[in-house]
Order: C-alpha cells, then sequence, then structure tokens
C-alpha cells in the first residue's frame, strides 16, 4: 500500500490547476443511465471514484470511450439487469445515485444499500421517502435497497428532502433525476442548494430534461418522454480548491489556484479573511499572500452547514489551519457529527484539540512535528498531507488511498508548488479489496 513521505517546513509557492469536481461528475456518469445515446463530458478527473462509478456503470449496460484528457464519451443500453452489487456500492456511497436513473429509465432499480464510513452512518431515508414521493413502491430485501415504477412509469409528485442535518446533497440528485424522466409534474422541496445539484440539472436539461429552480430550496421537474445526448462540461472542485488555497495559507506561501469558481468557496473565503490570511481573487483564481508564519494567524470559529455556508469537506483543512493559530477556535460539524477522525492523528503532531460533542475546541501552538499518521476519510487525509507540509521534520502519511479517491496525482501537485512529499510503496500494508 502507498504512504506519502512528507519533509516540512517550506512555503508553498506556485500555480496550480483545479481539477473537474468529483462530487458533480459522479451524479451526471449516473444521468448516462438516462438515455441511450451518449454523454459526451469534459473536465472529468483523473480519480479512482471516477473509476468505481465507470465500473458499476459497465455493470448497467454502459460503453465507455475515453476521448481524450479528462474527456469521455458514456453510453448506456438498458439490456443488463438494473442491478448495483454489494461489491461495488460498499467502496463507495455515491454509487446509490444510480437508483434514481435506474427507476426513472427502467421502472425498476436493486441497488445495495450503502454502507457507513468514517464520517457516519450515511442513511437514505431521505432518497427512499422521495422515490416513494413520486410512486415508487419500494420495499428493502437481503440489504438490497428494491423499487418499482407502476405501469406505464412514475406518476411524480412532491418530495421532501430534509434530513436531520438539513437537506440531503445526494437525495435531492437521486430524486432530480428519476423524476426527470416521471409521467407529470415533481416538486422537490427542502432541496440541497449545492453547485453540484446545480451542474447536475444542467447537465439533465442540455439531454432534453425540464427542472427550473435548481440551486435554490424548490426545484420544479416537468417529466419528459426520454432524454437524448448531450456535451457537457463538469465544473472544477471546489473542495480541491479550497484545499489547495488552505495549503498555501498554512504554509505562508503565494499560491494561486487557477480554474476555480471562487463564487462557490464564499464561506471558506470570509473565514479565511476574518482569520487574516491574505487573500487576493478574480473571476476564475485565488491566490493566497506570502505570511511570515511567526504572524500567527487569528483564532476563528466556523460552523459547517449545507451551502452557501461553511463546507463539511473542507472542516478538517480548517482544523489544521486553526492548529497554529494564536489562541482557541471552535469548529461545529452539523453535517456530520462524528467526522473527527482526523483530531486523533493532528494530537500526534502536537495539536492540543479536544472534542466536546459535536464540537472541536483548538487551542493553536506555535509548532506542530512530524510523526506517522493514519488516513481515514478522503478529505481528513488530504488535512493531514497540509499538517505534513507545516510540520517540523518528517511525516508519513499511511493509506493513501482514501486521497487518490479524490484528488488527481496531489503529491505531483503539491511537488510543483515546492512541497517536499513523495509516494512510497510500503510492501505488507493491505490495500483495501
Ligand atoms: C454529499 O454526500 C457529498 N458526496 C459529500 O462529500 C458531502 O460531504 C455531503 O454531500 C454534504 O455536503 C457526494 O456528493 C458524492 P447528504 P451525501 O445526503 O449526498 C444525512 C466527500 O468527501 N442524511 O447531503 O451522502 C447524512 O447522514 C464527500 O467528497 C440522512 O439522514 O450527503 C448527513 O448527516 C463526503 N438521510 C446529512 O444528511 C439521507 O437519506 C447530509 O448528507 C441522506 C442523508
Amino acid at each position: 500500500m502507498d504512504i506519502f513521505v512528507i519533509q516540512g517546513g517550506s512555503p508553498l509557492s506556485g500555480t496550480v490547476r483545479t481539477a473537474g469536481a468529483k462530487n458533480s461528475v459522479l451524479p451526471i456518469l449516473a444521468a448516462s443511465l438516462l438515455t441511450e445515446q451518449p454523454l459526451a463530458l469534459e473536465n472529468v478527473p483523473d480519480l479512482s471514484d471516477v473509476r468505481t462509478m465507470l465500473r458499476i456503470l459497465e455493470m448497467l449496460g454502459a460503453r465507455v470511450e475515453h476521448t481524450g484528457p479528462n474527456a469521455l464519451e458514456i453510453c448506456t443500453q438498458p439490456s443488463a439487469q438494473p442491478v448495483a452489487p454489494w461489491e461495488l456500492v460498499r467502496k463507495m456511497r455515491a454509487s446509490f445515485e444510480v437508483f434514481g436513473p435506474l427507476l426513472g429509465r427502467r421502472g425498476r432499480a436493486e441497488v445495495s444499500y450503502p454502507g457507513g464510513c468514517s464520517i457516519g452512518v450515511r442513511p437514505v431515508d431521505a432518497h427512499i421517502r422521495g422515490f416513494e414521493a413520486l410512486g415508487a413502491t419500494i420495499r428493502t430485501q437481503e440489504g438490497y435497497v428494491v423499487a418499482e415504477a407502476p405501469p406505464g412509469g412514475l406518476p411524480g409528485g412532491e418530495a421532501y428532502l430534509a434530513t436531520s442535518s438539513g437537506s440531503s446533497v445526494g437525495a435531492t440528485r437521486n430524486v432530480m433525476m428519476a423524476a426527470a424522466l416521471a409521467r407529470g409534474r415533481s416538486v422537490l422541496t427542502c432541496a440541497a442548494c449545492e453547485p453540484e445539484v446545480v451542474d447536475l440539472a444542467n447537465c439533465l436539461n442540455a439531454m432534453g430534461a425540464k427542472i427550473h429552480g435548481a440551486g435554490a430550496p424548490t426545484i420544479e421537474v416537468e417529466g419528459v418522454e426520454a432524454l437524448h445526448g448531450a456535451r457537457h462540461r463538469v465544473i472544477p472542485d471546489r473542495i480541491e480548491a479550497g484545499t489547495f488555497v488552505v495549503a498555501g495559507a498554512i504554509t505562508g506561501g503565494r499560491v494561486r489556484v487557477e480554474g476555480c469558481r471562487p463564487e462557490h468557496l464564499t464561506a471558506l473565503l470570509d473565514a479565511l479573511y476574518r482569520s487574516g490570511v491574505g487573500i487576493e481573487r478574480g473571476p476564475d483564481w485565488i491566490e493566497t499572500q506570502p505570511r511570515d508564519l511567526a504572524e500567527r494567524l487569528r483564532p476563528t470559529d466556523i460552523t459547517t452547514q449545507p451551502y452557501p455556508g461553511f463546507p463539511t469537506d473542507l472542516q478538517a483543512q480548517w482544523m489544521v489551519l486553526m492548529a497554529l493559530a494564536d489562541g482557541v477556535s471552535v469548529i461545529t460539524e452539523r453535517i456530520f457529527p462524528d467526522r473527527y477522525m482526523h483530531l486523533a492523528e493532528l494530537l500526534r503532531l502536537g495539536a492540543r484539540i479536544r472534542r466536546q460533542e459535536t464540537a472541536a475546541v483548538v487551542e493553536g501552538v506555535r509548532t506542530l512535528s512530524g510523526a506517522s499518521i493514519m488516513a481515514s476519510d478522503l478529505r481528513a487525509s488530504a488535512a493531514l498531507v497540509l499538517a505534513g507540509l507545516v510540520s517540523k521534520g518528517q511525516t508519513q502519511v499511511h493509506r493513501v488511498y482514501h486521497i487518490d479517491r479524490g484528488y488527481e496525482r496531489i503529491e505531483e501537485r503539491l511537488s510543483q508548488l515546492g512541497a517536499t512529499i513523495r509516494r512510497e510503496s510500503v510492501p505488507g500494508e493491505s490495500q483495501p479489496a
């Protein structure tokens, strides 16, 4: 299995280009199930999660042609059984979002109940309630969620997509895809407003769907007879861009993140401003200004919330930045209350953080010292790499397969920014099945 070996202490500087958004391309790939015509996608990030989704779609009858760097064409015949197996669904929760397209296009779906992961239980009750609101009958059997549409297709209806933690991003997208081919009109209320919902809606409308209001809490969908092929460019990954911006901020370097959408990162930019990080921005770039690390940042509290609030996917990265601030910060996690696996690893580097239920109290220290640490989930792993960049001495980050799920060649791109980081294979440590 691979590890990262990082020598900390040098400020990053230079320019990095943002890749396509993982959390947008995955549901958009699933949307290819809604038509038998080809869907041509650009700005597709080269990630293991993308490869996992493509394997699932190929099992569901898709043919994939890689048409260039970060570009592919996918075309699905409804030949194969509409069944997504546990072996693949368990590896990636987003694969549950093939459910809506299968139900909408084929009138039936059978998808393994996705397991939990290190950030929480991850239920799908809002998805199920949404499909029932559209007129499907749903049952669970032997670990699978099975749905049938009435003869003639889903009638459509009003789906309420709230959960105890706010709107569900996945349920909004899943139900929107099923509603696109329903016989009648559907209204999605308390819908998620994330840019990755809007990007999917834009792609579906390019395919002939009639979706209005994506990006707002109420989305209206006029069902259509059929969808056709389209060409779509995936939006930039706001979480990857935010991670590189924090990398510049934490090392005190001048890092310019290009090809991003600053308007998707207003909560992070506000928190950086409050903490004293110098930021310049343009229409599609963000640049951190050089900082003497002896001038420590102001402690700055954040609470994670649905978009446009502070993204839960940047919470771990923010914790690393505040671990070196000049005072005490409180980080409150409202989306995934157990999303603190990175906390124990940061303590190993000398951070002073204590958990208080859904909050973490971070008492800033002057320096962190390198050690061997363990990645647990995708975003926490990226935060541990950031910590290694700023820790004195050498840090080894283990289980970096978590990072490869959501960050394209991160060690190469950080090296291009001046980081001392290399990937090493460590025989004996097990790679995930
Ligand atoms: C998406 O996950 C993202 N994944 C996550 O990013 C992101 O953290 C999350 O949205 C929140 O922004 C993808 O887009 C592939 P939710 P999703 O449904 O759709 C609860 C990453 O690292 N809930 O909005 O699964 C749930 O437990 C990943 O890139 C229910 O209770 O998130 C959570 O507490 C991690 N019932 C909250 O809602 C449901 O039916 C938000 O979940 C569904 C969700």
